[in-house]
């Protein structure tokens, strides 16, 4: 069973970027299922490397739009997403130092659900409401 599923409830109301969450939320399940499979750590290292990067591809991808559109709260979304990245390359540190799947505990798949959810249906739902009125969607 996935550990989490894109809702509407999760929807920015533009629709790459929820093409682009319902690609994140794909890439915690895939984890998920990495981890509950028992796979090898290079397995679940790579599942963590694409998780990362697009992660940092979808951040860049927002503030642009952001920037574009002279988002007056981009400074402090941008903010929220250097701390999540932070965190999850932290994640990723201890990964690598405690040679692998060890650090890959439901506990972890729960912060990294929250992480996205919280975030989505805080600051992210904010800049939709924004584009929307300037036509964007
Ligand atoms: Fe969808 Fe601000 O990340």
């Amino acid at each position: 069973m996935a550990l989490m599923e894109w809702s509407p409830r999760l929807s920015v109301k533009v629709k790459k970027f929820d093409d682009q969450h319902k690609k994140l939320v794909d890439l915690v399940n895939q984890l998920h299922d990495a981890m509950k499979a028992g796979q090898g750590n290079a397995a679940l290292g790579t599942t963590l490397q694409s998780l990362i990067s697009y992660t940092a591809t979808h951040f860049k991808d927002e503030e642009q739009m952001m920037q574009a559109n002279g988002y007056p709260e981009l400074a402090k979304h941008k903010a929220e997403h250097e701390k999540l990245v932070t965190q999850v390359l932290d994640l990723q540190k201890k990964f690598q130092e405690q040679a692998g799947g060890g650090i890959l505990t439901m506990t972890v798949m729960s912060f990294l659900k929250d992480w996205l959810v919280n975030h989505i249906q805080g600051v992210d739902q904010k800049y939709g409401v924004f584009l929307n009125a300037k036509g964007i969607s």
